[in-house]
């Protein structure tokens, strides 16, 4: 286990060859993933239906050899177990019942209420420790609490996360309390995952771009702090992996200030600036443009190169800058592996 590569990554290892998989690895680019999909009925049931979530997850990892797998759920399943309604509209994404005052917050149920819902995704993980390839590392998830809030509160994704930003000008001590049930949710849901066989964990927190000064410290970094803090307590060396997306100049000292062993850079910033600013403080992982999968030809080859060699000098996970989209041409990521490989 010591051996696999991401954990040596993770370890602050250099590899001569980075580690690669891509967020989003199992999806609907791949016409098996769309096939067995059909067959759960829809994208809630794939989830919570644990063979067929495994089979999923091991989609990608037969057809391209990726160096990990990513447990095949969703950030909002969690919101669900605390009692959340949550459903999702083909063609547009989540709907979710809204919590938007302190009363709301009283109806939701505690940390410890959430198994029951989530025991399906335990079992997923499970199987997958037992199927997986020796050398493949198998990651857990969860989104991070801002990130999950901002669906909470304005009941789907928004451009500009106004309905969570709003209650948090407005009413700050509910919208904390907020975040201090998911953190403390967070931490029972990874904690389960790891205890069925994930061997590192990792907190998506895609809006993080969204906050600013003050609240980017105490919505972005303290609950990733918080969380990482009491699962490296609960299970000495486990890594984590922190992706506060569009952070920018928040991405530096991350690291530090977080305990994160890894932080994974998004496209909004270039691979020479993350190398100059995140990766002098640990394993850094990203950041191709996921358009690319998309494009393809000379200028994925060359950009796949760049990432590669902007992170030469120390420890790198190569990864896209955000998950793959449904348009990618399955062959593209067969050209960028091959790539990053052949170098
Ligand atoms: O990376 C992986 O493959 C692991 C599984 C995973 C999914 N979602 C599967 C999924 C992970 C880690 C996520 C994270 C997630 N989910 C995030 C954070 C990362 C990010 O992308 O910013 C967010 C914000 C969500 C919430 C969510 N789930 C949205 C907004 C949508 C709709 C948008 C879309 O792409 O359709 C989803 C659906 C979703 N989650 C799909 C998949 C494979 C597509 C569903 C389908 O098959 O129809």
């Amino acid at each position: 286990m010591a051996d696999k590569t991401i954990l040596r990554a993770l370890r602050g290892e250099r590899l001569p060859t980075p580690p690669i998989w891509m967020m989003r690895q199992a999806g609907r680019y791949l016409p098996e993933y769309r096939a067995t999909r059909a067959k759960a009925g829809d994208f809630l049931s794939l989830c919570y239906n644990p063979e067929l979530a495994a089979e999923v997850t091991l989609q990608p990892i037969r057809r391209y050899g990726f160096d990990a797998a990513i447990l095949f759920a969703d950030i909002l399943l969690l919101p669900q177990a605390l009692g959340a309604d949550l459903w999702f509209v083909t063609g547009e994404g989540p709907r979710l019942s809204t919590i938007t005052s302190a009363e709301g917050l009283r109806g939701l149920k505690t940390r410890d209420d959430i198994h029951e819902v989530l025991s399906p995704v335990y079992e997923t993980v499970r199987i997958l420790s037992e199927s997986l390839p020796e050398e493949t590392t198998l990651i857990g998830f969860a989104g991070a609490p801002w990130t999950v809030a901002t669906y909470m509160v304005a009941g789907r994704g928004t451009p500009d996360q106004g309905p969570a930003h709003k209650l948090k000008d407005e009413d700050r001590a509910t919208f904390s309390a907020l975040i201090d049930l998911l953190s403390d949710a967070t931490i029972e849901y990874l904690s389960k995952q790891v205890e069925a066989g994930a061997e590192v964990v990792k907190l998506f927190d895609s809006w993080a771009g969204s906050l600013k000064g003050q609240d980017f410290e105490d919505f972005a970094v303290k609950p990733a702090a918080r969380i990482t803090k009491e699962m490296k307590a609960r299970f000495p060396g486990l890594p984590v992996i922190a992706f506060p997306r569009e952070a920018g100049d928040g991405y530096i000292g991350f690291h530090q200030k977080t305990g994160a062993d890894c932080v994974a850079i998004d496209n909004s910033v270039t691979p020479e600036w993350a190398a100059e600013h995140v990766q002098v403080s640990g394993c850094v992982q990203g950041n191709l443009a996921s358009r690319h999968m998309v494009t393809g030809g000379q200028a994925l080859v060359e950009e796949t190169r760049r990432v590669v060699e902007a992170f030469r000098k120390g420890p790198h996970i190569f990864n896209l800058g955000h998950g793959i989209t449904p348009d990618a041409d399955p062959e593209n990521v067969a050209l960028m592996i091959e790539t990053v490989r052949n170098m």
